[in-house]
């Protein structure tokens, strides 16, 4: 960082003046009051409406944030996409795969539905990250499992804040009946791996939905995605390369619910939402970033969140097309 200092070829050598027109979108950004908090978790409508943060940290580990970007707020489904990275940073492609498709479902988040196959549609929704779930160190108890995947969250983050909320995962376990039909539908159709305890799955799942970060430890796994797996901030490869590709396409086609095309159209970089009011957002070879604001328009997306992402590619050329 010292040596890329002195010779200023940061990876955005203007960084002062590209964060002051980040300061300017979240002004901007900030009065919008569209969107409603998600209540159907009853944890998670205490959210204020209010929070708006915006965290970054580029590839080479320039660092950005302004707004609530200390407060922890849980993952929900921004854990999808690390399930899926840490599923084939542990198997190949073809044997994750096999369980999961490649293809946008065209549906709700937490539908039941398969597709032509019989398999999940794609990693990113409720389906395809509780089949998912299944996969990591598989013939480990739950508790270990669970360890070595928040380890691997907080290496994804550089060390920096990861926590877990027991009330979220309590509330959630408590009133997700959707989550439970799909599960026991997913095991009539035999998506699951032999062996596998799909009820112990499924509290791994609410468990991974319940692990919490803040905008700042958010955008430090966002650059590690943007990174190919190395974590800027320690320098310690976490993630192949391989699995972080598959994982960018798939948050590119797949990661913002039902409203991925348009997305993928408008702002055209990977990212994922979460029922929390979060996304993470990756501009590849760049930069990660983090944005959290808890109202949600009627597909589950940050209001403020999509909001941002538009205007940021209006004023930079981060689009990949
Ligand atoms: O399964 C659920 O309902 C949540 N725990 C996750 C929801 C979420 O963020 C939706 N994502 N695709």
């Amino acid at each position: 960082l010292i040596s890329k200092a002195f010779h200023n070829n940061f990876i955005i050598p203007e960084f002062q003046t590209f964060c002051q027109s980040i300061d300017d979108l979240y002004w901007k950004v900030k009065s919008n009051t569209n969107g409603k908090v998600a209540s159907y978790i009853p944890q998670l409508a205490r959210y204020s409406a209010d929070f708006w943060g915006v965290s970054i940290c580029t590839i080479d580990g320039q660092r950005y944030s302004i707004g609530d970007v200390n407060i922890p707020l849980c993952l929900q489904s921004i854990s999808k996409p690390l399930t899926y990275a840490l599923a084939l940073n542990e198997h190949s492609p073809d044997l994750v795969h096999e369980y999961v498709g490649h293809e946008p479902s065209g549906r709700q988040f937490n539908e039941i539905k398969l597709n032509a196959d019989d398999k999940p549609h794609n990693p990113m929704i409720n389906a395809g990250a509780i089949v998912l779930c299944s996969l990591l160190k598989q013939g480990s108890n739950l508790a270990d499992r669970f360890d070595y995947t928040s380890e691997m969250f907080k290496k994804l983050a550089g060390n920096e804040h990861i926590s877990f909320n027991n009330s979220v995962f309590l509330s959630e376990r408590e009133t997700a009946d959707r989550n439970f039909a799909l599960a026991y539908y997913l095991r009539e159709y035999k998506c699951f791996p032999k062996g596998t305890h799909v009820m112990e799955t499924l509290d791994f799942y609410f468990q991974l939905c319940s692990v919490e970060v803040t905008c700042q430890s958010g955008s430090v796994i966002a650059a590690s995605l943007a990174n190919g797996g190395i974590c800027p901030i320690t320098g310690e490869r976490i993630l192949n390369p391989y699995s972080v590709r598959n994982t960018l396409s798939l948050m590119h086609s797949c990661g913002m619910y039902d409203y991925s095309g348009q997305f993928a159209f408008d702002v055209g970089l990977p990212s994922k939402s979460g029922v929390s009011g979060g996304v993470m957002l990756v501009v590849p070879n760049v930069m990660g970033i983090f944005l959290w604001a808890p109202p949600l328009d009627i597909y589950g997306n940050s209001c403020k969140g999509i909001q941002f992402c538009e205007e940021l590619v209006d004023n930079f050329n981060f689009h990949n097309y």
